[in-house]
């Protein structure tokens, strides 16, 4: 020991001192008693020593009472208890990404004097926000993802003069957006009330922000014109307000925000055109102004926004001739969408030097000419629909686009009136190598299936619909690996449904349909049943249903009982052909079917009562065939409505109103004698029709239509109706 003695002493000093320390460090009985209650349900963490201090997630200040709370993603379940509102030193709260619930106690924050960061984002908390935070040294607070309701207090976020970032996003917020807020505080920087229920008008007060760069409240019910001093906030970098119902134009005044970066406003009901000089806008990156109002030409200045890599104009009035318009100063846009307006003259060749160019949507204007080779020189394309304009030369059209490496999307409906789909002949082997959608129906194309599709190993979905083609229903579709939707309504093919679809892998195997998981560039818009005017977005082609669809052909021979394999099929409309035979009993092996339409064909003999092992029928119809017999009885199939079994005068019992005479008794005269007189027959068909064409063929419109339901939905409609009874 003598050896050793100042060591000992030094090191008994440092026991003593360290000691001394941690007494005073250690945590206040008050905090500690408070914290342990915190949590209604027992936390997963280990607070079960003395000193609070040490707990995990939590920190002192040198009186031993807690500043900090830091606890995000520890699995916390339950309500925040009032006595956390007993921690009147925290100043850092985190608390995100567990699963806490319940409401806050009104007066939570009232005593936190100290609080200057509050995250309680991605919870289930609910109920109406705190009334108030009033800590004089609140920056951020984070109360989005979680299910609030109610509206803000005037008294919410009053004393807050250092607040720098707000965002109560993702919940159930209602009234107005406070409209104080850069009043109290002139730091704020981020103001988020995105995706609640907030109505009124975007508030004025922001051209007070004088520090602000991100303003979003999209998704709400907002309504009223984008408020004049909003254009005062100059330091904004991001406008994302889409999907409210915002009227008025853009002031030419959005140059004064040289720094803007974002503006989205889609989906709201903007007028007047685009500002002239919005070229002053020179980083902007993303432009996002779809389904508005927008009119008149395009601003030259626009093409000066050299940084855009997002330009969305698609749905509005716009016009102009678009070939006058100088696109090669735009080397970063990724995707442009200009769907739906009213732009004249040919495809812009200065589009072409768009190297970086992945999405082009053209459709639904009124564009003339011809796809030249130049387009090629777009390499990164993967995404072209320039559907429902007045191109020509598809035969031309084709092959150059065959030479793209990475085309995964080709949507050309409504093109090319009347021309010839060429056939054959194809450079074999490496034309579309990844084309996974070929939509081109609505051309009146004449000719053939063509054998060029046959290589198409990646083909996902085909839309030839409403054309004029001919022959045989090629064999080979059956060998494509990808293949789920097939539309070939309305066209004159003729033979047999051939048996090798039946082999169809994507619509056999859980496993081959997994591995479609194409993502669209550009969401496809439709509507798939006249209940009501939304559009659906298909943001993914695996939404697309899997499907069949050959409606309105000449088919005949009998259905093969090999359909019974595509057991993943959910629609199979084979309506309206020369189909006899019976309804062969394999059928019921398709388990997944939602609706089913077999009517206006010669099938004979009985529905097979296997057929109500089609759960999720919701749709189907074998009316207007020479069916016989009873309706399989305590089924699901007398759930439907008789129009889904008239036209059949050897069918009976309910839902119709005939009896059957005796087990499999039919009567042909009988039914007739029931009030299907062919004039009434007519009218059923063609309103019958019409449901249908809002229904199933609808279901063909994500390709045909992509782009236009929402506006064109009327006259779509009407169109279809003139096209129907025009055959
Ligand atoms: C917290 O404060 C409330 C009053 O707000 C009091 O009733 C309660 O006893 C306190 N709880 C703890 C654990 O200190
Ligand atoms: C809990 O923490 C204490 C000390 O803080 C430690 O001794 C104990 O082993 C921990 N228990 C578990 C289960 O981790
Ligand atoms: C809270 O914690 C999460 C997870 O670590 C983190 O992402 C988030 O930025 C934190 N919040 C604040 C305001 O620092
Ligand atoms: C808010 O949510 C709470 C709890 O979920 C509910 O009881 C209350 O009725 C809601 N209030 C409003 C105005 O919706
Ligand atoms: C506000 O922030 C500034 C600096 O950012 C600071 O000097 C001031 O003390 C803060 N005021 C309050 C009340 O927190
Ligand atoms: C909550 O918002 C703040 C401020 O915007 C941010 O720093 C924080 O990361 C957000 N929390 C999460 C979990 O993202
Ligand atoms: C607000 O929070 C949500 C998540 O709750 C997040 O997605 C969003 O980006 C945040 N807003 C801003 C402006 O950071
Ligand atoms: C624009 O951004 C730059 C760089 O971030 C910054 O220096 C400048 O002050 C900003 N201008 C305005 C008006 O906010
Ligand atoms: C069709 O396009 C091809 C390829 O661009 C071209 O060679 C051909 O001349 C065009 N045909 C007509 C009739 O314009
Ligand atoms: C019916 O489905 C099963 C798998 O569920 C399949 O093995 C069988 O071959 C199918 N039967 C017919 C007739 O297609
Ligand atoms: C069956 O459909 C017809 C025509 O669509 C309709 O008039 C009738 O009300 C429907 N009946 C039932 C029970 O739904
Ligand atoms: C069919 O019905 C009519 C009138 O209901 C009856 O006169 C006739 O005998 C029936 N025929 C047969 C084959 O049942």
């Amino acid at each position: 020991m003598p050896n050793h003695p100042v060591p000992y002493r030094v090191l008994l000093f440092i026991c003593f001192i360290s000691s001394f320390l941690s007494t005073n460090h250690a945590c206040n009985k008050m905090d500690h008693d408070s914290l342990q209650s915190s949590f209604d349900t027992p936390s997963p963490l280990n607070w079960s020593s003395s000193d609070c201090c040490h707990w995990e997630g939590i920190t002192c200040d040198e009186n031993g009472r807690v500043t900090s709370l830091l606890l995000p993603s520890k699995g916390l379940k339950g309500g925040i208890s009032p006595s956390l509102g007993n921690l009147t030193h925290l100043s850092h709260v985190n608390l995100s990404q567990n699963q806490l619930s319940g409401p806050l106690g009104t007066g939570l924050f009232l005593s936190m004097n100290h609080l200057e960061i509050l995250d309680l984002s991605y919870n289930h908390l609910s109920g109406e926000l705190p009334l108030s935070i009033p800590s004089i040294y609140i920056r951020v607070v984070n109360l989005s993802s979680n299910q609030f309701n109610g509206t803000t207090s005037s008294s919410f976020l009053q004393h807050a003069s250092n607040l720098s970032s707000l965002n109560i996003s993702n919940n159930l917020i209602t009234g107005q957006i406070p409209s104080t807020i850069c009043l109290s505080s002139s730091l704020v920087k981020l103001l988020d009330f995105s995706n609640n229920d907030f109505s009124g008008t975007v508030p004025l007060g922001l051209g007070n922000c004088s520090k602000l760069e991100v303003f979003r409240a999209g998704f709400n019910s907002l309504s009223g014109t984008l408020p004049s001093d909003l254009y005062n906030a100059f330091t904004l970098q991001e406008i994302s307000l889409p999907s409210n119902m915002l009227f008025g134009s853009i002031s030419d005044s959005i140059v004064n925000l040289s720094n803007l970066t974002i503006l989205e406003i889609f989906f709201n009901q903007l007028t007047g055109t685009l500002p002239s000089h919005i070229g002053k806008l020179s980083k902007l990156k993303l432009m996002l102004l779809h389904f508005n109002k927008l009119q008149g030409f395009l601003p030259p200045s626009l093409m000066s926004c050299t940084n855009l890599v997002e330009l969305n104009l698609a749905f509005n009035h716009l016009e102009g001739n678009i070939s006058a318009l100088d696109f090669s100063k735009l080397g970063q846009l990724t995707k442009l969408d200009f769907a739906s307006n009213h732009f004249t003259g040919v495809l812009p060749t200065s589009l072409y030097s768009c190297k970086s160019l992945r999405a082009l949507r053209l459709s639904y204007n009124d564009l003339e000419g011809q796809i030249q080779p130049e387009i090629l020189s777009l390499e990164s394309l993967s995404f072209l629909s320039l559907s429902s304009n007045r191109l020509t030369n598809i035969t031309g059209a084709i092959k150059i686009l065959m030479d793209f490496k990475i085309l995964g999307v080709v949507i050309l409906a409504q093109n090319f009136l009347g021309e010839h789909l060429p056939d054959g002949d194809a450079k074999i082997g490496s034309e579309f190598q990844n084309l996974r959608v070929f939509g081109m129906s609505n051309c009146q194309l004449t000719g053939q299936i063509p054998i060029w599709l046959s290589n198409l190993k990646k083909l996902e979905a085909l839309d030839l619909s409403t054309n004029r083609l001919t022959g045989l229903i090629p064999g080979w579709l059956g060998t494509l690996p990808s293949l789920f939707f097939i539309c070939l309504n309305n066209n004159s093919l003729s033979g047999e449904f051939p048996k090798e679809l039946g082999s169809l892998l994507a619509l056999q195997s859980p496993q081959a349909a997994r591995e479609g998981h194409g993502y669209f560039e550009l969401p496809l818009y439709t509507q798939r049943t006249n209940a009501s005017v939304t559009s659906l977005q298909y943001n993914y082609l695996s939404n697309l249903p899997r499907a069949i669809y050959i409606r309105n052909n000449s088919l005949s021979g009998n259905i093969p009982t090999e359909i019974g394999h595509l057991q993943l099929l959910h629609e199979l409309d084979l309506s309206a052909n020369n189909l006899v035979g019976n309804i062969p009993d394999q059928m019921s092996n398709l388990t997944n079917l939602e609706r089913l339409d077999l009517s206006r064909n010669h099938l004979s003999g009985g529905i097979p009562e296997s057929l109500s092992n089609l759960h999720f029928l919701a749709s189907f119809s074998v009316a207007y065939n020479n069916l016989q017999g009873q309706i399989p009885s305590g089924t699901q199939l007398q759930g439907f409505n008789g129009t889904a079994f008239e036209g059949n005068p050897g069918l009976c019992g309910p839902p119709l109103s005939n009896h059957c005479q005796q087990m499999n008794g039919s009567n042909v005269t009988k039914s007739i004698e029931d009030g299907h007189e062919i004039g009434n027959g007519i009218q059923w068909f063609i309103s019958a029709a019409l449901g249908f064409v809002v229904g199933f063929w609808g279901v063909c419109g994500p390709l045909v239509l992509s782009n236009s339901w929402r506006i064109a939905y009327f006259q779509f409609l009407s169109n279809v109706k003139d096209r129907f009874l025009g055959q």
